[in-house]
């Protein structure tokens, strides 16, 4: 079994930073030389494998809740999937050398670490990991967590259940896609509906419009991005 003295962390490391706030594409930056975050007892440092981006982290960059955000500068990211290389003292969940993924901030805009999964090493509570998936690739595990939690809430919020139909607009963006693999796999509750042609031209030309089908017993979605062009 590895422990803490057989891996070599770095004193500084590689991180895409912003040192303010604005359009990624201006403001993102590589970094060379960013200190590697300290663990608080219940966090593990993560090594980081893959990482993933969310629309939030767009948003975030733009300022859309700097009022509840943490001062730049910022490694924005919030999902990763890593190698666990060092564990604080009072967390017993994993061990060094355990491959693991999550979502690293618990509340999305309520002061989201600042140093987040855009960087070679993160510092995570280890409550908000789980072991990888020995099935799943890292960059297959980093690009769930977030899109996933939003997607399992989404369903719950809703009250979806066997015998309920849904109509999942975005269906093939990265929470509509879960949304639907949910409903089908941990629902049981789906039978998606193959659309005849010209509803499905009507849907690609009118997108937003929710559709009822005839038959109240059939389950149903409506994938706007897989509508073929
Ligand atoms: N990802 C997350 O973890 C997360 C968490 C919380 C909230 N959200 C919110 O959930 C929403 C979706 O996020 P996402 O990550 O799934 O984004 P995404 O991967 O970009 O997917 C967005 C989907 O919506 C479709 N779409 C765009 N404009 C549309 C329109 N006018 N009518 C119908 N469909 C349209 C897109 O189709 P085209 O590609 O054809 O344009 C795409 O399939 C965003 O508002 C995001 O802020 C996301």
């Amino acid at each position: 079994m590895a422990s803490d003295s057989d891996v070599t962390i770095p004193s500084k490391i590689k991180a895409w930073v912003y040192a303010e706030r604005g359009n990624p594409v201006d403001v993102l930056k590589l970094v060379p030389d960013v200190g590697v975050p300290e663990i608080k007892e219940d966090q593990v440092l993560v090594k980081a494998v893959a990482a993933a981006l969310n629309p939030v982290d767009f948003k975030r960059a733009l300022g859309f809740f700097k009022h509840t955000d943490s001062l730049p500068p910022i490694v924005p990211g919030y999902d990763v999937a890593g190698v666990v290389v060092k564990v604080g003292d009072q967390a017993k969940k994993f061990k060094v050398g355990d491959e693991v993924y999550g979502d690293i901030i618990e509340k999305a805009v309520d002061h989201p670490k600042q140093h987040g999964t855009l960087a070679e090493y993160t510092a995570v509570e280890e409550r908000l990991l789980a072991l990888k998936p020995k099935n799943l690739s890292f960059v297959e595990a980093a690009s769930l967590p977030l899109a996933i939690e939003t997607a399992y809430e989404g369903l719950e919020r809703a009250g979806f259940s066997p015998g309920k139909s849904i109509l999942v607009l975005g269906g093939a963006g990265g929470v509509g896609s879960l949304v639907i693999q949910l409903a089908k796999e941990v629902f049981a509750s789906l039978k998606p509906l193959r659309f005849p042609w010209p509803l499905k031209l009507l849907m690609k030309a009118s997108r937003g419009l929710a559709f009822r089908l005839a038959n109240p017993s059939s389950f149903w979605v409506a994938p706007a991005v897989s509508v073929p062009s």
